[in-house]
């Protein structure tokens, strides 16, 4: 029995030094039983289906080949019924202008141009966000703190900062090297809605591509916001000083509304 088990070892090990001494790659393991369990297949989400095995599929190249969701797919976006407004399908469509240009997949594109039905309807588009400001009493004190704001500085310097500037002017690193140009300054573009801004950022605009792969509606808001920080100096103070405390409160969050718009908010006469 022993030496039956000694023997069936041996065979074993030599069988195993023969078949490795199949390949003469020194780096090689060998013959591969299963070699599915060495390696496993890759996946590639993002395989350029343009190109197969030399084989070229021409109307394939260069197209997101998953992570898509499905036409009118709407994401869940949690229980507030605030998020979830502003999460929505926005109204306005991109310009069929833009099918080719702005790196927009998976979009409904507006029947008519961008001169005419969407900027008429952006005229009117204001944004829905309104501002979190937290209030803290401390005796006779007040602090305030702008948090959406102070969640968009960050948005911003991660994705806007490197073209448009820390000061919105237009000069960011982009510019300086030479790279890049056409970048506005911010302070310029004051007579624009709030629905143009998000327009421009989420759908994009000449040389800016779209934004709404990266960043979400809420964002986006709140980027239109810090925007118009750069129009206006003294947004910020003024949704600060418009944030109150409850009786009996001495902490809270308090939502406020754009105040200080540079632009006329919508009346009934122009909207
Ligand atoms: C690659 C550089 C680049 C990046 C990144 C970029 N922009 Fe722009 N942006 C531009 C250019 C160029 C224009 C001018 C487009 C035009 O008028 O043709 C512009 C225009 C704008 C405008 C004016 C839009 C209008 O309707 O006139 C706003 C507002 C704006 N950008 C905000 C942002 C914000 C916010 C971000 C970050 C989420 C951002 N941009 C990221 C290059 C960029």
């Amino acid at each position: 029995m022993k030496i039956r088990l000694v023997g069936g070892l041996m065979l074993t090990a030599i069988s195993i030094v023969l078949f490795e001494s199949c390949v003469s790659d020194k780096d090689s393991s060998g013959l591969e039983y299963m070699p599915d369990m060495y390696r496993s297949p890759a996946i590639e989400p993002y395989v350029d289906y343009g190109e197969i095995r030399g084989r070229e599929n021409a109307d394939l190249k260069m197209q997101q080949s998953a992570l898509t969701p499905p036409h009118g797919a709407i994401p869940y976006y949690g229980t507030n019924v605030e998020d979830v407004k502003l999460m929505m399908p926005w109204s306005i469509l991109p310009s069929a202008d833009f099918k080719l240009t702005h790196g927009l997949t998976g979009f409904d594109f507006a029947k008519n141009g961008l001169n005419t039905y969407e900027v008429d309807a952006l005229a009117w588009n204001w944004n829905p966000l309104m501002m979190d400001i937290e209030v803290v009493k401390t005796g006779e004190t007040m602090d305030r703190k702008n948090l959406t704001l102070d969640n968009a500085k960050k948005l911003y310097a991660s994705n806007c900062m490197h073209c448009h500037g820390e000061k919105g002017d237009g000069n960011g690193p982009m510019m300086k090297s030479g790279a890049f140009n056409g970048v506005p300054n911010y302070a310029d573009k004051s007579a624009l809605s709030d629905g143009q801004i998000f327009y421009s950022i989420y759908y994009g605009k000449g040389a800016m591509g779209s934004h709404a792969s990266q960043l979400n509606k809420k964002e986006i808001w709140s980027l239109v916001h810090y925007v118009r920080q750069f129009q206006n100096p003294d947004y910020d103070k003024v949704a600060k000083e418009s944030a109150i405390l409850k009786k009996g409160e001495e902490k809270a969050i308090v939502k406020v509304t754009a105040m200080v718009a540079s632009v006329v908010a919508p009346t009934e006469d122009n909207k």
